[in-house]
């Protein structure tokens, strides 16, 4: 197996390399401007294109990643980087790492059959080499973007066989110059009766194609890392229990996988919390696999508040799960899928635009892009203190009532501590409520959330149930606006963690801000503890 440091040492981002010969102008100046991101003073701004603005000190986020001893990616858009001169300026400067966004995909790949398109992939990788950076390809082995000759109608063995040999081939032709693949993509789906994604391969090969493509991949270049990729399990729980699992499983049999990817398409809403992340992420690195973030984006639109709230909480998500990678010591990369919000998967094609990544379209740094520097620098978002009076229920109701039904607080069951439990629930909305919060909350800003709760049917029944946290604003002339914090699907008599973050901000002042706690249909217990509200800031 291959050691991380062995083939790849940590690249010196501060050496000015210029392009290769053959090198197209272009090559040539964004070598230029990585070079004045490394703190030359000679060299002007050094930032960004636009030179108006004074020197930055800051330095460009590969510079803030070597120091961190990881590399910093991004997905790259093949087109954006053939047509558009500041995308690729951009990528020079700030990145060490690149993943093609879609060209190393199968179909793009191959999309008639044993004919090959190298052409795109070609050019990132070219680009990388004359900027020192290093690729990650993506990916052998994914449902989608699949070649239309890949159908259902092939044998088990066709289909087997087409993927071996895809895999041969394309690992030979990039050998020594792609780092590390992505073999396998979302293989695991929990809403499936199996576990497993329903999939042309799935159906025609059963789970056994996953280990099949990483013993494939591994014969054909023992050098190159081979990483699985997953979507959806950055928080614990039971998608990442399965792929946890699964992948233990593969290992103990010697299946020769390097790492795991998270994607961590987050919400700025609701992504996992520090904790959370950070426990998740050590227990797969203590299966022995490399750590990667690998396709960082975080919406915004269902943040409640206005654009600069957004965009605060969306720094602070950034640099939440930077931080939690540089924290990592088996975590080796973070990549964000693309850096500006001009070419992004998620369209931005709504009144409201998600804007998830960290350059808007005219390539001005958005305060995500501070997140990201300072979660490069190992700093990890602040945490105030919790704003929860009796959070922990210690003082029994004190400062808690109900909406319905009754309240009762003692040591909780299977958790240290005491917990409140909302019994005899004859409505959803029947839950628990910590009413005056105006004082703690009237002057806005970003908050977590974080709450313990267990459901319980009046027959002790174990059915999910849902769990709402939220705001209700008051104002006298307005109805109530309720501003979700946290939503969760919970599986009855468990404890289970439910996280959210919230952006609060007011057009007119509030004459009263309730935190609540409801969800489950009437006739099912609802406890609760250990709840916390708490400022967050950069
Ligand atoms: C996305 C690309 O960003 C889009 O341009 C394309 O249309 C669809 O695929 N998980 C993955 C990525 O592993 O390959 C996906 O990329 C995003 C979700």
């Amino acid at each position: 197996m291959p050691t991380f440091d062995s083939r790849w040492p940590a690249l010196n981002t501060c050496r000015l390399r210029l392009a290769t010969p053959g090198a197209s102008l272009l090559m040539l100046v964004a070598a230029g401007g990585f070079a004045a991101g490394c703190g030359n003073p000679e060299s002007g701004n050094g930032n960004r294109p636009d030179a108006g603005h004074e020197p930055q000190p800051t330095p460009a986020l590969r510079e803030a990643a070597s120091r961190a001893g990881i590399l910093i990616g991004t997905a790259v858009d093949a087109r954006a980087l053939a047509m558009d001169e500041e995308y690729a300026e951009l990528l020079a400067l700030e990145f060490d790492y690149v993943t093609p966004e879609n060209v190393t995909k199968w179909e793009p790949l191959e999309p008639t059959d044993d004919a090959y398109a190298w052409e795109s992939a070609d050019s990132i990788v070219d680009f990388a080499e004359a900027h020192d950076q290093a690729v990650k390809g993506h990916t052998f082995v994914w449902h989608r973007q699949l070649p239309r000759w890949v159908t259902s109608t092939m044998t088990a063995e066709e289909l087997s066989a087409a993927l071996k040999a895809h895999i041969e081939t394309t690992l030979e032709r990039y050998r020594g110059r792609i780092r590390a693949w992505d073999v396998v993509n979302e293989a695991v789906d929990v809403a499936s009766a199996s576990g497993y994604t329903e999939s042309v391969f799935y159906d025609k090969l059963g789970p056994s194609y996953i280990e099949d493509a990483f013993r494939w991949a591994r014969a054909a270049d023992p050098e190159v890392l081979l990483f699985y990729n997953e979507v959806g399990i950055e928080r614990m729980g039971p998608k990442s229990d399965f792929t946890y699992e699964m992948l233990k499983e593969l290992l103990e049999r010697d299946v020769p996988i390097d790492g795991i990817g998270f994607q961590s398409h987050v919400s700025t809403h609701r992504y996992p919390s520090l904790t959370d992340l950070q426990a998740n992420l050590r227990r797969f690195a203590e299966l022995g696999l490399s750590v990667n973030i690998s396709e960082l984006d975080a919406r915004t639109v269902l943040m409640p508040g206005d654009r600069e709230e957004r965009w605060l909480a969306q720094r602070i998500a950034f640099q939440q799960v930077v931080s939690a990678c540089v924290g990592e010591p088996a975590c080796e990369a973070v990549t964000l899928w693309g850096f500006t919000d001009k070419y992004s998967w998620i369209h931005d094609d709504t009144p409201e635009p998600e804007a998830p990544l960290i350059f808007d379209h005219d390539y001005e740094r958005k305060p995500s892009y501070d997140g990201v520097l300072d979660g490069l620098a190992g700093k990890y978002p602040q945490q105030g203190d919790n704003l929860i009076h009796n959070g922990d229920f210690g003082d029994g109701t004190d400062s808690w009532s109900v909406s319905g039904g009754t309240l009762e607080v003692a040591s909780a069951q299977g958790r240290s501590g005491n917990a409140a439990c909302v019994n005899e629930r004859s409505e959803a909305e029947d839950g628990l409520i910590q009413a005056n919060l105006l004082d703690v909350l009237h002057g806005g800003g970003a908050f977590s959330f974080s709450a313990w709760v267990r459901v319980a049917g009046d027959s002790d029944a174990t059915d999910a149930a849902s769990v709402e946290a939220a705001l209700i604003v008051k104002r006298s002339d307005a109805d109530d606006d309720e501003r979700s914090i946290a939503s969760s699907v919970v599986v009855g008599g468990e404890w289970k963690q439910v996280t959210g973050y919230l952006g609060l901000g007011f057009e007119e002042p509030p004459e009263n801000i309730e935190l609540v706690i409801y969800g489950p249909a009437s006739g099912i217990a609802l406890c609760v503890s250990d709840v916390q509200l708490r400022p967050v800031s950069p």
